[in-house]
């Protein structure tokens, strides 16, 4: 059987945050979220979370995607382990993991669990230039493994060894069950370590395996705001020069912001700024313009899309967008549209060929083909306690500045003119007109650009 435990209880201390560490993003995904997309990906029969600080804070993210156990008391990482009660005394091999570790590729991990079929503990480690507050990896003569000494309590010749504990191990399940009930807490931070183990398995002649990683930053620990900055641009700039290795243009790398979860067709072009979030995907030939936010959208083929924001929601081929429009809540935007400058839609759906170029709201909404929205025209959807639709018919044709007070429906073919407020349904084929009647009084212009001027003071 293969297990797996990832530690996510201590707070983070060195982060100075208010929300546990292992929930900060990093490529804009939390820590935690990283570690467990890469778990689902292999074959492990049971996956265990242990929780402490904010604990339903994780747990409301990861829901039932794993189980849990609860460390009540942040005693130390090998306390932390072993509050997973359910494995104990089980035969198989477990991966241990840090939430604080969160760019280990699943690769590493098959490599682990593979290798733990003929050792009882394989420990990933990693030669740095410096090694910095990383556990050490003490070898003897023969280079065999003694123990790993936390930099705090090392020695001075310990802290030169520049080989270090990754923090994550394969351990033969029933031995790590067994040899946690011997941790003691005698220490520099009177913490129960899970790296004592080393020295105990060694003692007691269980085999150990070292595996150095061959990429230093799949392991980096993250335990203030500098490491969360530095892993967030190693991930970013992976993934970006993978979408580049597949045909998408990014005018400035270093500036664009791309999530772990999106798919990029090829001849896409990305300017600066832009930020691709969630599961997005970009469809052939789309160029995104500087700024533009995208959050769990779909965008289809040959659009234009220029420093907007567009979340949930559904934009189909060759549709223009911005600059500056804002589309939400679950739109769909039929192809061939023109959205353009200061329109926002929400839970709207725009039909084939139509457009709104200007100004607009247009919301909980069902839009026609080919229908023209004029600048200024807003949808009163809301009466101050509930939410109302608005139907407008293909090929109505909607002038400026007009208010469409909802529920309503206007109907195909229709004109609605300029300046008009209406709140009664719209037959096929009618023009409608309601505005105040005009009054002309003449000379008047004259008359009142020569009023006299008060006096300052005398008001
Ligand atoms: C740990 C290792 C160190 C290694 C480094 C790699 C130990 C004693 N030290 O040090 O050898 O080089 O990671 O990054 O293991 N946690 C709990 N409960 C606790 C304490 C910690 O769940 O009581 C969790 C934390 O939330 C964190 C992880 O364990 O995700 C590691 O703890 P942290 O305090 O960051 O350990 P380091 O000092 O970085
Ligand atoms: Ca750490």
């Amino acid at each position: 059987m293969k297990y797996a435990i990832v530690l996510a209880a201590g707070k983070g201390t060195r982060m100075k945050s208010n929300l546990n560490k292992v929930m900060h993003h990093v490529a804009g995904k939390p820590m935690i979220g990283h570690l467990i997309d890469q778990l689902e990906q292999i074959d492990v029969d049971e996956s265990y979370v242990v929780v402490g600080y904010q604990q339903e804070h994780i747990k409301d993210y990861l829901k039932e995607r794993v189980n849990y156990a609860l460390q009540e008391e942040q005693l130390g990482t090998g306390h932390a382990v072993k509050m997973v009660d359910q494995l104990k005394g089980k035969a198989g091999k477990t991966i241990l993991l840090y939430g604080d570790v969160p760019l280990i590729q699943k690769e590493t991990m098959e490599l682990l669990y593979e290798t733990a079929n003929d050792y009882d503990m394989v420990i990933l480690t990693a030669d740095l230039e410096d090694p910095d507050m990383y556990g050490r990896i003490v070898r003897g003569k023969q280079g065999e493994v003694q123990k790993i000494v936390e930099y705090r309590d090392a020695s001075e010749s310990e802290k030169h060894i520049q080989e270090i504990n990754t923090g994550i191990y394969c351990f033969d399940n029933e031995l790590l069950f067994k040899y946690l009930e011997d941790l003691t807490n005698d220490n520099n931070q009177g913490e129960y370590y899970i790296t004592d183990l080393v020295e105990m398995f060694a003692q007691n002649n269980h085999s150990i395996k070292t595996i150095r990683v061959s990429d230093i930053d799949e392991v980096m620990g993250i335990n203030d705001r500098i490491q969360l900055a530095k892993a967030s641009h190693w991930l970013q700039n992976h993934i970006n020069c993978h979408w580049m290795s597949e045909g998408v243009t990014l005018i400035d790398p270093n500036n664009t912001y791309i999530s772990a979860d999106a798919m990029i067709a090829q001849d896409v072009i990305i300017y600066p700024g832009v930020m691709i979030r969630g599961k997005s995907v970009i469809g052939e030939g789309t160029i995104i313009y500087r700024g533009s936010v995208i959050q769990d959208s779909t965008i289809g083929n040959g659009c234009r899309i220029e420093s907007s924001k567009i979340i949930d929601s559904t934009i189909k081929n060759e549709v223009n967008i911005g600059p500056n429009a804002h589309i939400r809540a679950h739109s769909v935007v039929e192809d061939k549209n023109r959205i353009g400058n200061f329109v926002e839609l929400k839970n709207t759906h725009m039909g084939y060929d139509s457009r709104c170029a200007h100004l607009s709201y247009l919301g909980d909404s069902v839009i026609g083909q080919h229908v023209n929205i004029g600048c200024g025209v807003v949808t009163v959807n809301y009466d101050g306690v509930n939410k109302h639709k608005t139907i407008i018919g293909d090929g109505a044709f909607i002038g400026s500045n007009v208010n469409l007070i909802a529920p309503i429906t206007v109907g195909k073919n229709t004109v609605v003119a300029a300046g008009s407020t209406i709140n009664k349904d719209v037959n096929d084929g009618d023009l409608v007109i309601e505005r105040a009647n005009r009054v002309d009084k003449e000379g008047y212009g004259i008359k009142y650009k020569n009023k006299p001027k008060i006096e300052k003071g005398k008001l």
